[in-house]
């Protein structure tokens, strides 16, 4: 395996001294970019285009050929393991996904096949190879899975939501079944992950999406010590070195110390959050990814600095913290905006890396 060239984002989450602050988009590969659009076009559809390991190498891609990324992240989605399940993912145009057979009755969950990463998710590990090879050790490579709670919010809700009425009937009614369906998608997610990991994922992260939105308690019962588990059972070092593991719950800033406490290397925080004082709550155990709201690229250049140096001045020195939007690039941002970002943390940050 060749030597990374670039290995300060793998630095950052663990905390280990860096030059610069390294930074990725969340959806740094997607719509807002034509060429993206022209090879989802070639594809077909969106899982056409994560099913041919080759178009999906050439989106991974796309983003590091115009900005200096420091890390390039899977081409794929969080759904493809409920796919794999049985569900019937599909993606209509201009809607949000749909699941042909939702979970309705315990014997859905009961017949719920734990999927074979190498079978039925064998083309998600085609990609991570083929990517790897691609990158030729330029960046690392970021492999990543939905959390159990979020996955099985689009399981039980047949798709997108905004109420999670149907989820939270079940958890609210009938919380032995959701706990069943969690366990078997934690086991899923363990096999899943860690065989991204031996295909060539040099870090994972668990995207929570939806944990925020549920109450205190439940988060701890329900999404949290999902998580947890996964992250007891990764691989935590691969060709010779660590493999560190990133959550990020979105809306959950309240509960920073609870994540910190699962053994996770790094959390992913939203723009809710201030982060100097996720730093001062957590900063000593764990490295911390973000947070700019992604909407800040719709302003002028200047404005996007001036959040890039408000968020480095908070952070402020040394390491342990990768720069990232709070949530994924929206479509429509400005051509030049993502440019404008990635420069600004880049030339900005290298002063609080100065021993
Ligand atoms: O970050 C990257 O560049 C890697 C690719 C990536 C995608 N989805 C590609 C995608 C990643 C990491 C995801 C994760 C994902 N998928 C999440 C968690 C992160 C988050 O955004 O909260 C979630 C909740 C999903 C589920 C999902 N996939 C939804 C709700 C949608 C439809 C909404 C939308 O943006 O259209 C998708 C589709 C999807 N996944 C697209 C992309 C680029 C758009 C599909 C298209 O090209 O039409």
């Amino acid at each position: 395996m060749t030597d990374l060239k670039n290995d300060r984002y793998l630095k950052a989450l663990l905390r280990e001294p860096v030059d610069m602050t390294p930074v990725w988009m969340m959806r740094q590969a997607g719509r807002y970019l034509p060429e993206y659009k022209a090879t989802r076009a070639e594809a077909g559809d969106f899982m056409a285009l994560c099913r041919n390991a080759d178009l999906a190498c050439e989106v991974t891609l796309q983003p590091l050929r115009r900005y200096e990324l420091d890390a390039a992240i899977l081409f794929s989605d969080i759904l493809t393991i409920p796919d794999a399940m049985g569900l019937g993912l599909s993606f209509g145009a201009g809607e949000g996904p749909k699941f042909a057979k939702p979970i309705e009755r315990k014997a859905d969950i009961d017949n719920l096949p734990i999927p074979d990463p190498e079978n039925e998710l064998q083309y998600v590990m085609n990609a991570v190879r083929t990517i790897r090879r691609e990158l030729q050790g330029e960046v690392p490579l970021i492999g990543f899975s939905g959390s159990p709670w979020t996955l099985a919010t689009y399981m039980v809700e047949g798709g997108s939501s905004k109420a999670f009425t149907k989820i939270k009937k079940m958890l609210y009614t009938e919380p032995q079944l959701l706990h069943s369906l969690l366990d078997k998608l934690a086991d899923s997610v363990i096999l899943y992950l860690n065989a991204q990991i031996k295909a060539g994922a040099q870090s994972v992260m668990i995207f929570d999406t939806w944990g925020g939105v549920l109450a205190h308690k439940d988060y701890q019962y329900f999404s949290l010590p999902y998580m947890h588990k996964i992250v007891d059972n990764l691989i935590r070092e691969n060709e010779g070195r660590k493999v560190p593991v990133t959550l990020f719950t979105k809306g959950g800033g309240l509960w920073l110390e609870s994540i910190a406490d699962t053994g996770c290397d790094a959390i992913g925080l939203d723009w809710t959050v201030d982060i100097a004082d996720a730093k001062a709550r957590v900063g000593h155990k764990v490295a911390l990814q973000g947070n700019m709201d992604p909407s800040v690229l719709y302003a002028n250049p200047e404005r996007i600095e001036k959040e890039v140096q408000s968020i480095l001045a908070g952070f402020g020195q040394g390491t342990g913290h990768v720069f990232n939007l709070g949530h994924g690039i929206h479509q429509d941002v400005p051509e030049e905006s993502p440019k404008v970002f990635v420069d600004a943390i880049h030339e900005y940050s290298k002063q609080y890396h100065q021993e």
